[in-house]
């Protein structure tokens, strides 16, 4: 039996390369919020499936200038960092990280502080079409349930990691575990509340297993964080070679690059995600292909702090797995569609290079620039891949997670894949008239 039926053009992913467009299908989701068919209109029963639905009251009819697409996924975003989105994007890395986000942070201690901000957080993301976030909390237990329990509530599925951070050396005093002790502890408390308010809540909560970047993290606690992760089979969540300074971080304290250190610890896995990834090498990149473990591109972010670009289209056709993050706030926005954008426009800065100095022939490097379907790739389907999570595709066994947006009107003859070039280009909140999640 059909709990919903929904009548209209979608626009899906299939591949890294291939967006489909089917016009005028039915999606027909069932009662655990599954997409369980689509019917073409040339389909026999089209007709029946659409009278019925119309009949039971359980019909949604798009308008003609009304599209449906996948919700997004968010690979890579710090929710306490909300409130800071925009601000100070023209500091360095480690100034930013010492002066803004941390004395934020530090804030969520405050539990009426966090359940203002993440409620506010998570209408914004479903409202901009996200219905998916794989998110960094604070070091705060509570805090973090706060964020679970109103996901929940709200309908975002919701990966969430406890931040651990005890390096004396690289955090301040008044946000740092104390110890690697109090820590892990604290981590196993907050995955045992996870997990029993996913049950509760018959929701999408995971905990994730979350060293916020080598730089942050003890030795003890990076070993610590790993084995935890292989006894609760949890996903893991970090920071990988986001800027020069992060990179030679791991040079310095180790002899190895970051993505060694993360793998001599234990921490790359095929659940594991790893933010950034700017400077990364190709054995490093070669190493998380071996190891299954996936990317989150923040083209926004990358452009204030990642010193280079990530060379997208090369980790694509390796088959490396890669999503897209926001990575509130080193980037400002919440929007995956802004983040599309730039993904496109960074690949192609990439491909021309940025000095006219230098001659064209050897400016850039070739060969870089992803299409918008690939980058729309990245924002859906992906994403869900690398969270091991059926959703980011409109087909059968999938969740109905699902946006319908409101094109822009057309002052010409368009085809169909100049709506769907148009749509990512121009789609805006306001023009998201509805987002489902299941
Ligand atoms: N590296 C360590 N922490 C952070 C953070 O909060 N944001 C970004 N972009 N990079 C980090
Ligand atoms: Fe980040």
């Amino acid at each position: 039996m059909n709990d919903i039926v929904i009548h209209g053009t979608y626009f899906s992913s299939i591949n890294r390369d291939e967006v489909i467009t089917c016009e005028g299908y039915l999606i027909c989701v069932d009662q655990t919020g599954t997409i369980s068919r689509t019917i073409a209109p040339c389909e026999d029963d089209f007709n029946t499936v659409l009278q019925e639905a119309k009949q039971s009251d359980r019909l949604v009819e798009l308008k003609d200038n009304q599209y449906i697409l996948p919700g997004f996924i968010d690979l890579h975003i710090h929710a306490p960092q909300w409130p800071q989105a925009g601000l100070a994007l023209d500091l360095p890395l480690a100034d930013w990280l010492n002066h803004y986000t941390f004395p934020l942070e530090a804030k969520y201690q405050d539990l009426e502080y966090a359940k203002m901000v993440y409620k506010d957080l998570i209408h914004e993301l479903l409202s901009q079409g996200t219905t998916t976030a794989l998110m960094f909390g604070t070091i705060h237990t509570e805090a973090n349930l706060v964020l679970a329990r109103q996901s929940a509530a709200a309908g975002l599925r919701a990966y969430i990691g406890q931040v651990v951070m005890d390096n004396p050396e690289q955090t301040p005093e008044f946000y740092r575990n104390k110890s690697t002790q109090e820590a892990l502890e604290a981590n196993e408390e907050f995955i045992l509340a996870m997990q029993e308010l996913a049950k509760q809540t018959q929701s999408t909560l995971v905990p994730v297993i979350t060293p916020r970047f080598v730089p942050s993290c003890t030795d003890e606690t990076l070993a610590g964080l790993a084995k935890q992760a292989k006894q609760y089979d949890l996903p893991i969540q970090s920071h990988l070679s986001e800027s020069d300074w992060e990179h030679n971080y791991a040079i310095e304290r180790f002899g190895l690059h970051d993505t060694e250190v993360m793998e001599k610890f234990g921490l790359l896995t095929d659940k594991s995600v790893m933010a950034h990834g700017t400077q990364l090498t190709d054995s490093d990149l070669a190493t998380l292909h071996h190891k299954q473990t996936a990317i989150a591109h923040c083209p926004i972010s990358n452009s204030y702090f990642g010193n280079a670009v990530l060379p997208t289209k090369k980790i694509l056709r390796q088959g490396n797995k890669i999503g897209l993050g926001s990575d509130i706030s080193g980037g400002y926005s919440p929007s995956l569609y802004y983040n599309i954008r730039q993904a496109v426009k960074s690949s192609q800065m990439l491909e021309d290079g940025v000095d006219s100095a230098q001659p064209a022939q050897s400016r850039g490097v070739k060969s870089s620039r992803i299409t918008m379907a690939n980058a729309f790739y990245l924002a859906t389907l992906a994403g869900a891949e690398a969270l091991h999570l059926k959703a980011g595709k409109i087909a059968p066994g999938y969740q109905a997670d699902l946006q319908i947006v409101n094109a822009h009107p057309a002052l010409m003859n368009l085809s169909q894949d100049d709506i769907f070039q148009r749509l990512m280009y121009q789609t805006e909140r306001s023009d998201i008239a509805q987002v489902y999640v299941g």
